[in-house]
């Protein structure tokens, strides 16, 4: 699948965005090893913490569906800037896909790639736990 395709996925996903409080909509779409894509919208909460990022909800269907593997992650905003994933995410994501790619973008289709390991370039993982 094309970088576009795979932010066209990640578009129509933010549509579904569930955001009352901030208003900041956000969509992902990560795709698996298979070739099976797996999208996520923020859903918020009245209680705020409880809320959570699309990036988040598209690796925790992804996960839950057996998914093991994965390549790239598309992630969008509306126009202007590109996405930009929370430290949080970044996180999760590099627990379970270390490797990955994320094309953040937005609505109009720019989008900037970049590997997860230039976000987060040392992120706590598995390894610090058995040290
Ligand atoms: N949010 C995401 O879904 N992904 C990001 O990359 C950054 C932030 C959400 C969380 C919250 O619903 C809203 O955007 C504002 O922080």
């Amino acid at each position: 699948m094309k970088d576009e395709e795979l932010l066209q996925a990640a578009v129509v996903a933010r549509n579904f965005a569930q955001a009352p409080y901030s208003h900041y909509l956000v969509g992902a779409a990560l795709l698996g090893r298979n070739g099976k894509t797996y999208t996520g919208c923020n859903v918020e909460s009245s209680s705020f913490g409880l809320s959570i990022c699309a990036e988040r909800v598209a690796l925790v269907k992804a996960l839950s569906e057996g998914e093991r593997e994965f390549d790239r992650m598309a992630v969008a905003i509306d126009g202007g800037e590109i996405a930009k994933p929370c430290g949080a995410c970044l996180q999760l994501l590099s627990d379970y896909a270390p490797g990955l790619i994320l094309i953040l973008g937005n609505l109009e289709g720019h989008f900037e790639k970049t590997p997860i390991t230039e976000l987060l370039p040392r992120p706590f993982s598995k390894g610090d736990l058995l040290k």
